[in-house]
This record gives C-alpha cells, sequence and structure tokens, in this order.
C-alpha cells in the first residue's frame, strides 16, 4: 500500500480532476485496489463520482462516517454504568468500510475504487483543541492496508488537513497550470513541504509535476515556460499533459470520470490514460 497526495497551493489547477481520473485510471484500467479520499472541505471529489442524492444519504446516516469522523468522534458513547467507566464510542476507529462508498469493483484482482468522502464539517477540525494531525496515517495504516494505493485530494490551502495528508503520505505529486502565476507556487510548495517532513523527521517523495488545462495550440509564453520548467526541473514533468476542454468540466456534472466520459474528445481520454500510466511507472506500482 502506498500512499499518494495530490497538491498545490493554488486552487483551479485540476488537482481534483487528476486525482479523481487516476484513481479510477488505476482501479479501472490497471485493477488496483484504490481508496480515494477526498480532503478537501469543498468535497469536490466526492461529488465528481457521487450523485448528490447518494452523497446526501451517506451524510445523513448516523452508521455511516466521513474523513471527519476519522479525526472526531462523531458523538459521545452511553456511560457503560457496569464497569463505572465513562467511554465514548470512539469513531476514530470506526471501521473503514462504514465511512467509504464503493465506485466500483470489477472483482478478485480485477481493480476496485472506493471513495472515503469529505464533509464541509471537516472545517470544524482548523478550530478543534483535538486535532491531531497524525491520526490520519495512523487510521490509514491500520485500516487501508489491503488497498494498492490510497489517492488524496488535498486543499488548496496550509491548513490542518493538509499537515495530516503530509504526515500520512509516502508521496505527492503536483498538478500545475503552466501560467506564470500558478507556477510560482510551486518552490513555495516545495519549500514548506521540506520544511515541514524535517520538523517531523519524515521524507516524502515527489512523484512529478503534471501539467494541466495546456491551451491548444499553447501560446508562446505557455510554450516556453513548459519547456523551461522541463530543463530545469530533468526528469520531474510528466511526458503527458493535460489540455483546457469545457469536456473535462461537463464530465465532472456528470459523475462520471473523464476518460471515461462518452463526450470527451479521445485525445484528451488519450492523456489521462497516458499520465495514469505514468504515474503507475513512476510509483512502482
Ligand atoms: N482540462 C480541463 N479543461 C477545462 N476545465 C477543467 C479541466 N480540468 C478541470 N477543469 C475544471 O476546472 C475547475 C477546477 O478544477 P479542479 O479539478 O476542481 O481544480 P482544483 O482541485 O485544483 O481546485 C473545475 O470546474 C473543473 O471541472
Ligand atoms: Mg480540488
Amino acid at each position: 500500500m502506498q500512499i499518494v497526495s495530490f497538491m498545490n497551493m493554488k486552487g483551479g489547477v485540476a488537482k481534483t480532476t487528476l486525482a479523481v481520473n487516476i484513481a479510477y485510471a488505476l482501479g479501472f484500467e490497471h485493477h488496483k485496489k484504490v481508496l480515494l479520499v477526498d480532503g478537501d472541505p469543498q468535497f469536490n471529489a466526492t461529488t465528481y463520482l457521487l450523485e448528490d442524492k447518494v452523497y446526501l444519504a451517506h451524510l445523513n446516516d448516523p452508521k455511516k462516517g466521513t474523513l471527519r469522523d476519522i479525526f472526531i468522534p462523531k458523538k459521545p458513547g452511553p456511560i457503560n454504568t457496569v464497569v463505572g467507566t465513562a467511554k465514548p464510542i470512539n469513531k476514530s476507529k470506526m471501521p473503514l468500510h462504514d465511512c467509504t462508498l464503493k465506485i466500483f469493483d470489477r472483482g478478485t484482482g480485477r481493480g476496485k475504487l472506493d471513495l472515503l468522502p469529505s464533509t464541509l464539517a471537516l472545517v470544524e477540525l482548523e478550530h478543534s483543541s483535538r486535532q491531531t494531525e497524525n491520526k490520519l496515517k495512523a487510521y490509514l495504516h491500520e485500516k487501508a492496508k489491503g488497498y494498492d494505493y490510497v489517492i488524496i485530494d488535498c486543499p488548496p490551502t496550509i491548513s490542518f488537513f493538509t499537515q495530516a495528508a503530509i504526515l500520512a503520505s509516502d508521496k505527492y505529486i503536483v498538478p500545475i497550470r503552466p501560467d506564470p502565476l500558478s507556477v510560482i507556487g510551486l518552490p513555495l510548495l516545495e519549500r514548506y513541504i521540506s520544511e515541514f517532513t524535517d520538523d517531523a523527521g519524515m521524507k516524502i517523495e515527489q512523484v512529478g509535476l503534471v501539467f494541466t488545462m495546456v491551451r491548444n495550440p499553447a501560446p508562446r509564453a505557455m510554450k516556453e515556460l513548459m519547456d523551461d520548467l522541463r530543463r530545469n526541473r530533468k526528469g520531474a514533468v510528466f511526458a503527458d499533459w493535460l489540455s483546457l476542454s469545457t469536456d473535462v468540466a461537463e464530465s465532472v456534472t456528470a459523475h462520471s470520470p473523464a476518460f471515461l466520459f462518452r463526450k470527451t474528445p479521445q485525445k484528451i481520454k488519450l492523456q489521462m490514460v497516458g499520465i495514469a500510466q505514468e504515474f503507475l511507472n513512476r510509483t512502482g506500482g
């Protein structure tokens, strides 16, 4: 099992789009057992994969949990009057399968994708005195052993959850829009991760950079920026990139991964499949 976070401090760079499509492709095309963790309180990965009513039913089911329940018990439990201890039901030990939703399961050895959904209520953790960034790591290491990959879609901010994701991750990948304002966030992100992991006495490896929302044809300035990054970061940049296309946004509304969505142009599908294949090669999966 390896845990990989999708990170960029900037929003709107297709982090979620890539995380969902790569997670889906790893299961669907490469027969991996995949858990996608939606780490953003804006729950975009969750609504990409679930119809609203399915998500709402999950949220409203007291026996089901979300990412939040890994950090904070849902409700205090009853007091055990027999032995006289007030022991809350520790929801952080809630079985993982009560928190996840099955997106698909193609049968033994043929790949599956489960989703650990997010919730707006995740923002409460930012100001909770009970926050413990290490809980995600401990939980996943205990309960997600059966997966080949755990993919974490991170929020665009350095928040409590981002720190929990970094601590839990073996690796991280950076979706990046090749425009000057997006690229300046890259060294900031890298420095933050390196300082944070140094302090924590650990290391996480960068899988690479994936260009997203590339205009076709790419304007000259964009091409130059891409060439510069390829030159300055030998080997870091994925060979395939994701082109800008309104059909990608449409696949989100249709709750269908872009590489399977019938309206997605073949070119975009091949890009997604190529990125997923390279992700697999680079992570040695
Ligand atoms: N290749 C693309 N072409 C056009 N729109 C895209 C593309 N990828 C993502 N989008 C859209 O752009 C918006 C931001 O993408 P998203 O994946 O949510 O970014 P992030 O997670 O980095 O904030 C969404 O509305 C999404 O549907
Ligand atoms: Mg996102």
